[in-house]
């Protein structure tokens, strides 16, 4: 289950990916249909649906959770429940958006190839991915998972041996050969976590609202206290605290691909 608060408890760093993709994103004419999948709390759709004020704008998202808290009205922007595995669009979108969702998917290199098929000629498929599975707060997670104490707990449902090995070459490579034009590149955000109250660690913070969810998902309360400790305290030597915040680096991978 998704945590709107937990997940937007760093907004502004979350954020700032999507409006450096969507810089990226310049069509030839304004686009009549476009979709934001994984959309989550919709304030980004909302962003694009003002961006391009003649477009029609869905927003879509599994969790009824996250879409509880779309309250972004507009004359031509709408919000659906449902899984972008299987959603179909009812016309050719002249721009797919995704945002920090796409790699919640099980083998997502089979499902970019089916969203490509979605997007019209002339239209541009842009996405962006956290590229961060080799960085320490995912391999200690992983550490933790592997002692004794939590070896009843399944990790991340996400394909991440798959993801880790995913990078702006192979997107390309993916979306190339189905007619794209690919611009593909990756950049490494050095975030300065600030402080938080009664001195909560800033990354395990972050964490529980994404690739902590499904780990904490399998425990109760007390459980959950333990893990925490017990990870948050590799993490606090991983990410040490430093006056002006706690420095967090975090790579993304980012897709604009115009078709045809
Ligand atoms: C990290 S959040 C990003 C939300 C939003 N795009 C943003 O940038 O603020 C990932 C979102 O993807 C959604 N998601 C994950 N798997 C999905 C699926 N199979 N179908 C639809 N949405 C999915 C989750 O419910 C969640 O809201």
């Amino acid at each position: 289950m998704w945590n709107p608060q937990q997940y937007l408890q760093f907004q502004q760093e979350r954020d700032r990916p999507f409006f450096d993709l969507l810089a990226q994103v310049q069509p030839q004419t304004p686009p009549h249909t476009v979709a934001d999948l994984g959309c989550g709390t919709g304030h980004l759709t909302a962003a694009l649906a003002k961006r391009w004020p003649e477009a029609t704008v869905l927003g879509l998202d599994s969790s009824a959770e996250m879409l509880s808290k779309a309250a972004y009205a507009g004359p031509n922007l709408t919000f659906q429940q449902a899984d972008l595995r299987e959603w179909q669009s009812a016309a050719p979108l002249e721009v797919l958006f995704s945002n920090a969702a796409l790699q919640w998917v099980d083998d997502h290199a089979r499902l970019i190839p089916r969203l490509a098929g979605l997007v019209a000629a002339g239209g541009t498929f842009a996405f962006q991915v956290p590229g961060n599975f080799e960085a320490p707060s995912h391999i200690l997670l992983a550490e933790v998972l592997s002692r004794p104490r939590w070896a009843n707990l399944q990790a991340e449902s996400r394909d991440k041996a798959t993801l880790g090995a995913f990078g702006p070459a192979q997107y390309t490579a993916l979306l190339a050969p189905l007619g794209f034009t690919v611009n593909a590149w990756e950049t490494t955000y050095l975030h300065l976590l600030p402080a938080l109250p009664d001195g909560a660690n800033a990354v395990l913070e972050w964490v529980k609202g994404t690739a902590l969810r499904p780990v904490l998902a399998q425990l109760d309360g007390a459980e959950a206290a333990e893990f925490l400790a017990e990870y948050g305290s590799e993490l606090a030597r991983a990410y040490p605290v430093q006056d002006y915040g706690t420095p967090f680096p975090f790579r993304r991978v980012f897709v604009v691909a115009r078709k045809g």
